[in-house]
């Protein structure tokens, strides 16, 4: 279900407190900002695990992530890739986006579905491929409409030291991204 808003919303997939790609979304912010765009940073730390014995009445934080989810226009998503794959609890979070709003809905009647999409992952050498490529599928499959992805290996230096602007190039990523954003 779209509501015609510009805020674009950031969805940070790490629970780590100092993530690269929480780092990486808090730059984009400041970027956006500086251009005037207005961003929100989409809170989903409370979602409980899905189930759909659990579905109605629909959890208050569940409510609350949609509803900030349905502000947006576009929803750029920084993912860490485990394993290849979307984190867990990430996972759990779109589950809950891809479901309907009220019992009985369609298909149509998510948070999700017809949403635009920016991908980014920060990991290790293969530079996020494999959760780029997962999350790519799961975001089409949930009815969104995916407008780019990006993916940063991080340097031995950021590894070291826990700060994401230790690998080259990052501002030139995210500055790609955000033309393609708000092209
Ligand atoms: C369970 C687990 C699996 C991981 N698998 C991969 C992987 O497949 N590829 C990779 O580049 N990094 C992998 N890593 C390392 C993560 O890239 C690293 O922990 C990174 O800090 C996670 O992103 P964040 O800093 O945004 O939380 C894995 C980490 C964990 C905890």
């Amino acid at each position: 279900m779209s509501n015609e808003t510009n805020t674009i919303g950031l969805l940070v997939g790490s629970r780590r407190k100092n993530s690269f790609n929480r780092q990486l979304a808090s730059l984009a912010r400041t970027m956006l900002e500086e251009k005037g765009q207005k961003v929100e940073m989409i809170d989903w730390l409370d979602v409980p695990f899905f189930s759909q014995d659990d579905e109605f009445p629909t959890p208050e934080a569940v409510k609350k992530v949609r509803d900030e989810v349905m502000g947006c226009s576009v929803i750029w998503i920084f993912t860490p890739q485990y394993n290849g794959q979307i984190p867990g609890a990430e996972k759990n979070l779109l589950d809950w986006l891809s479901r309907g709003l009220e019992p009985g809905a369609g298909r149509e009647q998510t948070a999700a579905y017809g949403r635009k999409v920016m991908i980014t992952s920060a990991g290790g050498r293969a530079a996020g491929a494999g959760v780029i490529r997962n999350m790519t599928l799961l975001c089409k499959a949930m009815g969104m409409d995916v407008i780019g992805s990006a993916g940063l290996a991080l340097s031995p230096e950021s590894w070291g030291s826990d700060d994401v602007m230790k690998t080259p190039g990052v501002k030139e990523m995210l500055e790609g991204q955000i033309d393609t954003l708000l092209g």
